[in-house]
């Protein structure tokens, strides 16, 4: 009994250390949440701030790429969450407009896990 209360803890451990360790994609990780929360507003057809969030090259144009509201800043930095817009935007740490998800009138902001499996995706590299 005891025994196998033991293996199902270290069983469960190492499921979740493997998930923390799974590569992230864009196209797999991050594309299915942005088209729910972000792609009224960041889809192909007049996308706010020209940011599309959902088409073929949308990685592409945000790695290594200035932000409209704060060109200093890239929207993406591979490897680096903080230093990225994308990121300070929803994790609401920006200067310049709203959080986002925006509304109307307000600002939402994510579940945190949402929120860190961008960061996650970041800090990887950012892969498409
Ligand atoms: C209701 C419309 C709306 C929704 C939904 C929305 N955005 Fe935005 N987004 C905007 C508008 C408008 C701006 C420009 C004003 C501002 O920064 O607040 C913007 C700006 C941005 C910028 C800054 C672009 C730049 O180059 O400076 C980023 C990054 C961004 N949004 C990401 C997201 C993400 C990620 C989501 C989903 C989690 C999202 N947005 C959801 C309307 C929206």
């Amino acid at each position: 009994m005891r025994i196998s209360a033991v293996a199902s803890i270290v069983a469960l451990v190492g499921v979740g250390l493997l998930a923390a360790d799974e590569p992230l994609s864009y196209a797999t990780h991050v594309r299915p949440l942005f088209e729910k929360e972000c792609g009224d507003c960041h889809g192909p057809k007049r996308p706010k701030k020209g940011l599309d969030l959902l088409g073929a090259g949308a990685v592409a144009a945000m790695v290594d790429r200035p932000s409209q509201n704060e060109p200093q800043v890239m929207l993406v930095k591979a490897g680096d969450a903080q230093a990225s817009y994308l990121w300070r935007k929803l994790a609401h740490t920006h200067s310049e407009g709203k959080g986002m998800p925006r509304g109307l009138f307000t600002a939402t902001r994510l579940p945190q896990e949402q929120i860190d499996v961008v960061a996650r995706w970041i800090e990887q590299g950012a892969r498409p």
